[in-house]
């Protein structure tokens, strides 16, 4: 076995999965009301960035080559349902719209859909009586963000609420809205994971009493759920899946990609990367060689895209 791996070209030659600038999709924050881009301690080198320092960072992600950015919102206002995700001058609304306007059709702009950075108690949805996120009710909503973000410029819509029905319910809401060619991205199979923990600082959300999103999340003991959920999203209309965390769960990857034929997504997600670069910030480990290791293994478990911080890094590293 060791002749092929004698010299680099010999094993690039026969490499079985490759890591291009265009497999990675950035997520980027974007803040309402602040002058400065807000650097995000947790996330070292990732930014609550203003409208303009957006612009900015997307057309260099653009011209090194990175096919995709997803949007998250920090909005100034929350309320009990989190209407500022829905109306036409949120902060994501007018970010896509700017992106559009500077870029065209040469970048794929993705705007997460979810409730939490929107909402004054921190979860993904509305509320019912006793305290537990009312279903049915949300679904209603998310059709109305969806329209909104597609409205705005979006080409693809991605909800991470884990609401059952979610991908119908949007579907049927872009179509009847006049938005048939906007694509959804299904965060299929999104586990209650404590790796989301940098992200909730880069939102700015705590979920109201110490809670958190088991009762819609999913748990991480469980694959074959995974496999039906992806399932039912691609019945329900998904023209793209997801499964994350990433790294943490390359089985449900590998499971995903049997399940279905759609293009599979996989988010390499906020404490996934923050940990990378703790240990590099103690000189534990080499900081590009981890990053592109386990971005490899997520495309090396059958992702065909991922979502992951270190995009622009592995973009410049990789040119
Ligand atoms: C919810 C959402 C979350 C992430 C993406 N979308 C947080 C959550 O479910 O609590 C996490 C992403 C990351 O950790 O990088 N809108």
């Amino acid at each position: 076995m060791r002749r092929l791996r004698r010299t680099a070209a010999l094993r690039r030659l026969v490499a079985e999965t490759r890591l291009h600038p265009a497999d990675l999709i950035a997520p980027l924050f974007v803040r309402e009301g602040i002058d400065e881009p807000a650097p995000i301690v947790s996330l070292p080198g990732q930014f609550q960035h203003t409208r303009a320092s957006l612009r900015a960072e997307v057309a260099e992600l653009c011209s090194l080559g990175v096919s995709a950015v997803v949007l998250f919102g920090v909005p100034e206002r929350k309320d009990a349902s989190g209407s500022e995700a829905w109306s036409p001058d949120g902060i994501v609304q007018v970010a896509l719209a700017d992106l559009r306007s500077d870029l065209g059709d040469d970048v794929v702009l993705i705007a997460d859909l979810c409730l939490d950075e929107y909402t004054d108690h921190g979860h993904c949805g509305v509320l019912d009586g006793a305290g537990g996120v009312d279903n049915d009710a949300t679904l209603e909503l998310y059709g109305q963000v969806a329209a909104a973000q597609a409205a705005a410029g979006a080409d693809i819509v991605a909800p991470s609420g884990m609401m059952d029905g979610q991908v119908g319910a949007i579907r049927g809401a872009l179509d009847d809205s006049g938005f048939a060619e906007t694509a959804i991205l299904a965060y299929a199979a999104k586990y209650a994971t404590a790796l989301y923990g940098p992200f909730r600082d880069a939102v700015d959300v705590t979920i109201a009493g110490g809670g958190d999103r088991r009762a819609y999340q999913q748990d991480v003991a469980n694959v074959r759920e995974a496999v039906a959920e992806v399932r039912l999203d691609v019945a329900e209309g998904a023209d793209m899946v997801m499964v994350k965390p990433a790294l943490a769960h390359l089985d449900v990857i590998a499971a995903a990609r049997q399940a279905c034929d759609v293009p599979l997504a996989a988010y390499h997600v906020s404490g996934e990367y923050a940990m990378v670069c703790a240990a590099a910030e103690r000189g534990w480990l080499d900081l590009d060689a981890v990053a592109y290791e386990h971005v490899l293994a997520v495309r090396r478990a059958g992702a065909d895209v991922v979502l992951t911080y270190f995009a622009r890094h592995l973009a410049e590293t990789l040119q």
